[in-house]
């Protein structure tokens, strides 16, 4: 048992700790959307696994926010799922709001304030078949989805969150193929970027309409790029400008052009000054940094190579590098740069044995409070992830719970770092790294 008297670092009382999870990683059975396709099609996902029952969130999410509660957490951040709730284009499924009702209800019943949201990765069928992010329309489909939940759930919840990770949509799908639409095409991607920008706007605007008290934010996936060891002073100029562009390109361009801070200045990809003020509260998914060689030979990787620098430490699946000081990193420039709220709306890793979590966990969560004394305004930290879910093209292979799920039984099996987030949340301090040693045995 921890005591306050082992606690050295507080946290502010009104902080919000929490977990993230998304609709098709945790739900089951959707059916209608992209992903369910893409997972049919062979050798699109590790291991042929596919999302099947998920987490069987969609009959039973009830059980899981009784063990977030019982963990002492205070908030969560889950998706709609939009394929259920517009199945086919303007047909609108009362049941599906209903039971998302039920759900944003039940978390707030259990004192857990919901932050929503709207899109998570996968699009309706009818969307992407209409050309998904590619296709102008998708910004008024976007806005009439957004404003009929704010119509619908605005009730229930403050905070909402448009698009997850607008840079990893058009990274993942579009430059490197791995998610669907499964282009390999850099030249799409300012188009792309247009349409998740202005579609971000047009909902800000449809949930501010509805219920002007509401809070709309981003949830940003912020990647560190770091040049690793060069050869030569040019060679290490070289790896700089490169990692420098790049993450210009993947870290800032949306959160620049969302604050209003540089809108103007992003006339490639056009049209987006409408877009300019249109975040309260800035999203921050951290999870990792790269050390990256510039690479005349990789122009679909933005003319950069990774490197591995010998001693770090890597999470499964060689997912990345564990790297806390890169939180404190991010926040700061975050906080330089718009000077808005911020919330962590995602960090985590992969692993099944839990032997890096506990002080996984510890490690950002010192590195968030070092923020705060530095001055940053961070609101909140939702660790992802609960439970272990569907990992997108590495399937149920890469485990990011506080809490194990077999995906062929649903049983669940509480991990060491799933007690010390709660001893964490439950007296609002990290308590003194001693107490790291009772958490670290293995399960
Ligand atoms: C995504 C999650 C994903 C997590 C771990 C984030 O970028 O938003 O959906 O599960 O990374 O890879």
């Amino acid at each position: 048992m921890v005591t306050s008297a082992m606690a050295e670092r507080r946290f502010p009382s009104d902080f919000r700790w929490g977990t993230a999870t998304s609709s098709h990683q945790v739900e089951g059975g959707n059916v209608r959307n992209d992903w369910w396709l893409f997972e049919q099609q062979p050798g699109r996902i590790k291991g042929g696994d596919r999302s099947g029952l998920a987490c069987d969130w969609w009959r039973n999410a009830e059980a899981d926010f009784d063990r977030m509660a019982a963990l002492h957490q205070n908030a969560h951040r889950l998706s709609l799922e939009w394929s259920r709730l517009e199945p086919e284009e303007g047909r609108w499924d009362d049941a599906a709001v209903a039971r998302y009702r039920q759900m944003l209800h039940g978390l707030r019943s259990r004192a857990i304030e919901p932050v929503v949201t709207l899109q998570h990765f996968t699009l309706p069928r009818w969307a992407a078949a209409g050309g998904g992010w590619e296709s102008p329309r998708i910004v008024g489909w976007f806005a009439g989805y957004a404003r009929r939940c704010a119509e619908c759930f605005g009730d229930l919840a403050e905070a909402w969150v448009p698009i997850n990770e607008p840079n990893v949509v058009v990274t993942l799908g579009y430059i490197m193929g791995r998610f669907p639409p499964a282009a390999h095409n850099i030249l799409r991607a300012p188009r792309v970027t247009r349409h998740l920008l202005r579609a971000h706007a047009a909902a800000y605007r449809a949930i501010h309409a509805v219920g002007p008290r509401a809070r709309v934010g981003t949830a940003h996936n912020i990647r560190i790029l770091d040049p690793g060891p060069a050869p030569s002073r040019l060679a290490a100029a070289l790896d700089r400008r490169a990692a420098d562009a790049n993450s210009w390109a993947f870290n800032w361009v949306w959160l620049d052009v969302l604050s209003g801070r540089a809108a103007h200045r992003v006339r490639r990809i056009g049209q987006v000054e409408e877009c300019a003020g249109t975040v309260d509260f800035i999203g921050v998914n951290y999870y990792t940094r790269e050390h990256v060689r510039f690479d005349p030979w990789r122009p679909q990787g933005g003319f950069l190579r990774s490197l591995r620098v010998p001693g770090e430490a890597r999470s499964d699946g060689d997912y990345g590098e564990v790297y806390p000081e890169g939180l404190r990193r991010v926040l700061l420039d975050v906080w330089q740069r718009y000077r808005r709220p911020i919330y962590v709306t995602e960090n985590g890793l992969p692993d099944a044995d839990d032997d890096l979590r506990p002080r996984f966990l510890y490690d950002h969560l010192a590195a968030l409070h070092a923020a705060l004394e530095a001055g940053v305004e961070v609101r909140g930290y939702y660790h992802w992830s609960l439970i272990d879910n569907f990992e997108w093209t590495d399937g149920w292979a890469l485990k990011f719970g506080l809490i194990a799920v077999d995906p062929a039984t649903q049983r669940r099996t509480e991990r060491p770092s799933a007690r010390l987030y709660a001893e964490i949340c439950r007296s609002g301090a990290l308590p003194g790294a001693d107490v790291l040693r009772e958490f670290a045995q293995r399960p």
